[in-house]
């Protein structure tokens, strides 16, 4: 799916990211399994994760990052309606993380359900969300992207272990004057999904109980390097832009490989692309509003600026947005 908005202006209006306290580095990690300091930072660029505590799940995380959020826009939680959470790693299957969330923040005339799109769900959402208030449906949302994927690692598998961590952010959408989104590109391909499942985690019964997150790094490392520059051109030249007209490029954080690839076949500028993989590791739904408040805290979120972000992950599916960036960012990480 692939679509340029029709002239209704609508954006993002706060931001917000929290992050567990406790930092986990990769010296730690290889006192677990046999892994090393240098193999991690050479293979992926991480040095370093946040890692929720025991007590900690995913409302815990994402709660932070959306008042943060609110009131970044000045917005009261109670002229919220709608509040989508974009996540693999919800408190439970039901209630949503959504409906607990929008009680314990204060939102009584808010629908609120979860979004599973792997770690591409942050980008669903904002689709969603955008659809939603553009047509009138809704007044003005609050768009969740988070995960603890702590929690369903193996934590003997150093082929997943290294890769993980937790996070999440939050973002208001509302109506505009002007700018603000102008497209989004959106894709699945369940045909890869077995690539990287959660097997064990729903209706479907298997032989050998698989509890943990299973991945194919190799299959995965290909298919991600394919679709960040695919979605990328597409939603670009749906909008009529060029990658020159970018001024800031938020590509998934999953593995500074596959981002430094993706850049350097689209033509980015090392100062156009934003990455924080190194301190946070891939935190999955959690990851773009992540790298947008890193960007945000660096004075690069300023109105005007052209903002392309691009997620990717389990389903198969990946997903772009194109966004004309309407208010000043700053101070997003809690
Ligand atoms: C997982 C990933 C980092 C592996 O990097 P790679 O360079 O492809 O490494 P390979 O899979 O070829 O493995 C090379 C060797 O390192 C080993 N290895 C794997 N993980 C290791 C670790 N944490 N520490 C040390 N060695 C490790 C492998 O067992 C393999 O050993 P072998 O050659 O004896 O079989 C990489 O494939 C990747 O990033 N994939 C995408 C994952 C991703 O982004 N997932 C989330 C998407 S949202």
């Amino acid at each position: 799916m692939k679509s340029r908005t029709d002239g209704r202006h609508v954006s993002i209006s706060g931001l917000g990211c929290h992050v567990p306290e406790r930092v986990m580095t990769n010296d730690e990690l290889a006192r677990l399994v046999d892994t090393s300091d240098e193999w991690i930072r050479d293979r992926t660029g991480i040095c370093e994760r946040r890692i929720a505590g025991p007590e900690e799940a995913l409302s815990d995380v994402c709660r932070p990052a959306c008042r943060k959020a609110l009131e970044m826009a000045g917005v009261d939680p109670r002229a919220v309606d709608l509040l989508i959470v974009a996540t693999v790693t919800a408190d439970m299957l039901f209630p949503s993380t959504a409906a607990l969330l929008a009680d314990e923040l204060g939102m009584p005339d808010a629908a609120a359900y979860d979004l599973s799109a792997g770690c591409t769900g942050f980008m669903y959402a904002l689709a969603q969300a955008y659809g939603m208030v553009a047509a009138g449906l809704s007044g003005r949302a609050l768009v969740v992207g988070g995960d603890v994927l702590s929690k369903i690692l193996n934590w003997e598998d150093r082929s997943t272990l290294v890769l993980f961590g937790d996070g999440a952010g939050a973002v208001v959408v509302e109506p505009v004057d002007h700018g603000g989104f102008l497209g989004f590109e959106l894709g699945a391909d369940g045909a890869g999904g077995e690539y990287l499942s959660f097997p064990s985690s729903g209706s479907r019964v298997f032989a050998e109980p698989e509890r943990y997150l299973k991945m194919n790094g190799r299959e995965v490392f290909k298919f991600a390097t394919r679709v960040l520059v695919n979605s990328a051109e597409a939603i670009l030249e749906t909008c009529d832009k060029t990658v020159d007209e970018v001024d800031v490029y938020v590509p998934h954080q999953a593995n500074v490989r596959i981002i430094d690839h993706a850049a350097r076949k689209l033509g980015f500028p090392d100062e156009k692309v934003v990455v924080n993989v190194d301190r946070y590791g891939n935190t999955s739904s959690g990851s773009i509003p992540l790298a947008l408040a890193d960007a945000g805290d660096d004075g690069r979120l300023v109105p005007g600026r052209l903002v392309l972000m691009t997620g990717m992950g389990a389903g198969l599916t990946w997903g772009s947005a194109l966004i004309e960036w309407t208010h000043v960012t700053n101070g997003a990480i809690a």
